[in-house]
This record gives C-alpha cells, structure tokens and sequence, in this order.
C-alpha cells in the first residue's frame, strides 16, 4: 500500500527550519578553511571516539537549550510564546502524522497505542503526540532540554521524558511500541553510526507491522567537521534503503531525497517469512556489488597491461 499521504503539509515544516539551518551553513562556509586544514582537521576528528562525540553532542545541545532551547528547536522565531511554541508543535503532527493515520494505527485505537518520540526536545511535538496517542515516551540527550520538556508537560500523565545517552533506547527499559517518530533530530547527528544505532533500536522496540518515520538531510554533503553538532551527515536514497534493509526494515516510502529534510517510512515486517526475504535479498545485492567491483578492477588492470 502506498502511504505518506499529504505531503504537501510537510513541506511547510520544513521551510519553517530552514533560516537556522541556512545560517548555520553560511557560517560554516564563512570560515572557510582551506582543503588541506580541513583534511587535517577530519583526520584529527576521525581519531575521536564515539564516546567523546556524544559527550560533545550532550554538551552542545545542553549550552543551546539554556541559551534558547526553544530558538534551536524550531529557529522559525528567537522568542515564542508558549501558545505559539505548542501549536508548531500541533502543526507538525497535523502535517506528518494525522495525514497517514491509517498506516501508522493500522486498526489500532490510538489511544491504546504505545508512541516514543526521539530527541523530544522541549517537548514542542511531545505535547501535540500526547493528545492523539495513549502512551507517549520521549528521549533526549540533553538534560536541559528533558528538564524544559517536563516542566511544560507536567499536567500531562500519559507522558513520559528520559535523557537518554544519544545513541540507544536502553534507558527506556522493556517498552514496547507501535510507532516511532522523530522530527528534525537525525538533521543534526554527525555520525551515521549513531543514527544506524538509533533505527536498530526502533526496530527492536517496535511491535511487528510498527513503523518508524524520519527525516534526515539528503542534500550535498558538505565538508563538515565530523564532530559537528548542528550539522548531520547526508543520505542518498540508496543509503538509506541499504540502512533500512541492513536494520531488518522494509523502506516503503520516503519523501524529499537531494534535500535538507529526506523524510523516511521503515516498516518492520509483520511476518518473519518477509523480514528473511528482505535480509536475503540485502545480501544478494551486497554480494553483486562486491562482484561489480572486483570485475571493474580486473577489467581496468587487464587494460593498463
Ligand atoms: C532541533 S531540536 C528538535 C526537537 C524536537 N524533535 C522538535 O521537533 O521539537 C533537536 C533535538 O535533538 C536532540 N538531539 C541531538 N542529538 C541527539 C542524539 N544523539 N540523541 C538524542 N537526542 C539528540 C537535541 O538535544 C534537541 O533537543
């Protein structure tokens, strides 16, 4: 079944986030470091470990949020009301998840529906999810935000807020669930290690038939540091469908490839039988490119002779 219906309304999301994200591009190019210091810049970051990159990310995000938690989670304006910051949030469920109702309940009611919201901010979209789903779990890796996060939803016990260590969802302990979201967070991750983590996750918490739904950037990689925290690594469409195959989910749709906000629909399969045909035909396709490439190289060496 085709689904992801009403796409349109997700195009304005995404030009609400752009002035920041625009921004943050100029000034990395304004710096302009030349080719080689940045060759030598990646080649010092790529030393880094994870670990030092997560801390650098909680760092950032914590600074950022008591700067302006709101401001960085949706640089749409510098000073929102509350009334304003909340209805963003409506606007963005209205947008990308009440437009596809069918597939993500899937004849659930959605108040019996289990829901985890990754990197949940300030609890601009939790809020909104609370109000259509049963149970709504929300992950952030900065503590600042989760303390702003609870403190505006404090009224609201069907949510629940944990700082999580920005690259897996053990904190949540044995939850279960039927769907999982994510909006403008993947944007910012450096390391596809991180986000791969992230999909894995989902798919191991996800109730078979579930669904996760993304956006990560898909436009031209630019020549980021590798530790930057605003700025996340890009995907071509055949990334992200190898990461979903690789992560035992069906990629059955996807939205905005070549842009800021490439949104992704993985399904994980509702039959064993299904998720083995999807892993086998991964390896099959792993194994052709493999022999392309070894083909291609003998081939050449065979001309240079
Ligand atoms: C632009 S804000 C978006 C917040 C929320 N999704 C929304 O749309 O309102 C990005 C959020 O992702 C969080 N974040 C960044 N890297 C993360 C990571 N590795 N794991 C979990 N959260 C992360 C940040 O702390 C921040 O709250």
């Amino acid at each position: 079944m085709e689904i992801g219906k009403g796409r349109s309304g997700g195009r304005d999301g995404i030009r609400t986030h752009d002035p920041g994200v625009a921004n943050a591009v100029l000034s990395q190019l304004s710096y302009s470091p030349t080719r080689a210091e940045g060759q030598l810049q990646y080649i010092m970051m790529a030393g880094q470990d994870l670990s030092g990159q997560l801390e650098k990310m909680q760092r950032e995000w914590d600074e950022r949020a008591r700067e302006n938690a709101r401001f960085y989670v949706n640089t749409e304006r510098q000073d929102w009301t509350d009334a304003e910051f909340f209805q963003s949030g409506e606007r963005t469920v209205a947008e990308e998840i009440l437009t596809d109702m069918i597939n993500i309940c899937q004849g659930k009611d959605p108040k019996r529906m289990t829901v985890l919201e990754i990197g949940c901010g300030a609890g601009r979209v939790t809020r909104a999810l609370a109000r259509v789903f049963g149970q709504v779990y929300g992950v952030d890796i900065s503590g600042e935000m989760v303390s702003q996060a609870r403190a505006a939803l404090v009224g609201m016990p069907n949510v629940h807020i944990l700082r999580n260590n920005g690259k897996d969802l053990d904190v949540l302990g044995n939850v279960r669930f039927d769907f999982v979201f994510s909006s403008i967070v993947f944007q910012h991750i450096p390391s596809r290690e991180v986000i791969e983590s992230y999909v894995r996750a989902a798919r191991g918490r996800l109730r078979r038939g579930g669904r996760v739904t993304f956006p990560v950037p898909g436009g031209l990689a630019l020549d980021n540091p590798p530790d930057d925290t605003w700025l996340g690594v890009t995907f071509s469409e055949q990334e992200a469908r190898d990461m979903a195959l690789r992560s035992g989910f069906e990629m059955r749709y996807s939205f905005g490839a070549g842009t800021q906000y490439f949104w992704l629909w993985f399904f994980k399969p509702k039959f064993l039988s299904e998720a083995w045909r999807r892993h086998r035909e991964y390896r099959l396709r792993v194994a052709y490119r493999r022999w392309r490439g070894k083909l291609g190289r003998v081939v050449r060496g065979g001309e240079r002779t």
